[in-house]
């Protein structure tokens, strides 16, 4: 089914959050891929559903190895309380080497994977990040920001220069109480001139701190009504509505 990439571009607005969240909430079967190339955090976040670490030799790295061959990447999942699926990203510059050259087909593989819609954890969109490679592949792009002057700044700068033609999505992280956010970042966004990739403002996501703490580290697994939960639920239904119409329109 879909591969939706979700990162940042400077700072940590709480990319990572958003993608374990949504993947917690996701309407439809779905995994969380942790492909950020510079490192992820899942390992030191979540145990396993017996309550041990995560088996550190299961993850992305593996499936890296097979995935020319086309691996089936549920031989490389593990299940952490709750059932949610993770496939584990790297954890040093060594495990980033060994995924090198194989970003294209991975995108491709986890793009097709049967009734199964695949959450991406892509990290910083820094200029030279192999992710790109990756994302011509995706359904769409989801980048997380805050809604302050720079950080808008640094999101409608980097979308000047990003090569790839795909749905572009910004989820705001901001406060429940904040009204107003989504329309001046858009506002700014559309600043951008024509170079620019377009982007929509889709959604909200809670400014929320014993959410987020929740989901790193104190996860029992239960899915708790937090606001983050909530607005991660909300911005989920958002999500595959402009997938699944993207999809119907290009037939
Ligand atoms: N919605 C949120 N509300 C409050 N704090 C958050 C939120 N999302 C993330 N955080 C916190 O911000 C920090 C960075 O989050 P993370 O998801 O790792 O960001 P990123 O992936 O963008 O670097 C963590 O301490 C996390 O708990
Ligand atoms: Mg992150």
């Amino acid at each position: 089914m879909a591969l939706i990439a979700v990162a940042s571009v400077k700072g940590a607005p709480g990319a990572s959050t958003i993608a374990l969240s949504l993947t917690a909430t996701w309407p439809r079967r779905a995994l969380l891929a942790e492909l950020d190339p510079d490192g992820g955090d899942l390992r030191y976040r979540l145990r396993g559903e017996d309550g041990a670490p995560l088996d550190a030799g299961l993850g992305l790295v593996s499936y890296a190895a097979g995935v020319i061959d086309g691996a089936d990447v549920f031989d490389h999942v593990q299940a952490v309380p709750g059932g949610l699926q993770v496939l584990l990203g790297v954890s040093s510059t060594t495990e980033t080497e060994a995924v090198h050259g194989r970003w294209a087909s991975i995108g491709a593989l986890l793009d097709t994977v049967p009734d199964t819609d695949v959450i991406a954890d892509c990290g910083r969109l820094h200029p030279y990040t192999p992710i790109e490679d990756l994302l011509p592949y995706a359904s769409a792009l989801l980048v997380a920001t805050r809604p302050t002057v720079d950080a808008v700044g640094h999101l409608r700068s980097r979308l000047r220069t990003l090569r790839v033609e795909l749905p572009v999505f910004v989820a705001v992280v901001t406060g429940v109480a904040d009204r107003r956010s989504q329309r001046e970042v858009q506002i700014v966004l559309d600043e951008s001139g024509p170079d620019g990739v377009s982007a929509r403002v889709l959604g909200r996501i809670a400014y929320d701190p014993v959410g987020a703490g929740t989901l790193a580290g104190e996860w029992s697994g239960k899915l708790s009504s937090s606001p983050l939960m909530r607005s991660s639920r909300e911005l989920g239904h958002q999500l595959i509505r402009e997938i699944d119409g993207l999809q119907q329109a290009a037939g």
